[in-house]
């Protein structure tokens, strides 16, 4: 695809962004500001007994591509299980994006979405093996 058609998606995404909003009593929620800017995006999944992404929302403020970023990890992590989020990185965030040159301050609003992710995820996991261990 050229650019021009990925920036049309980053605006689409951006204008419409999908699984925006809260969820009720979400079993991970997190959030995190872009330092540079102070805009902040939170992100809160329904995770099954197995570990698979059910639901997933996003919210806060930021600009369009923070923003379209966001969005776009939400469609990739559902029905995902916690060991495909976790794999997912940067390429597959910037490459969702369209590899657009973005200089080390928009590189940042790219992958802000993706760090509140994996803070999600990473404390999660955390709780569970905490748990776990409180039962042997
Ligand atoms: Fe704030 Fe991009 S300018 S996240």
């Amino acid at each position: 695809m050229t650019y021009d058609i990925y920036r049309e998606i980053i605006l689409d995404h951006y204008k419409n962004p999908r699984n925006f909003g809260e969820l009720e009593n979400p079993d991970i929620k997190a959030k995190d500001s872009n330092p540079l800017c102070g805009d902040v995006i939170e992100i809160q999944m329904k995770v099954d007994a197995k570990g698979i992404v059910k639901d997933v929302r996003f919210n806060g403020q930021g600009c369009a591509i923070s923003r379209a970023s966001a969005s776009m990890l939400t469609e990739l992590v559902q029905g995902k299980t916690l060991d495909e989020v976790r794999a997912i990185g940067k390429k597959d965030v910037l490459d969702n994006l369209g590899n657009p040159d973005l200089g080390p301050a928009r590189i940042k609003c790219a992958l802000l979405a993706l760090k509140v992710l994996k803070v999600g995820v990473y404390s999660y996991i955390g709780q569970a093996m905490e748990k776990d261990a409180d039962l042997s």
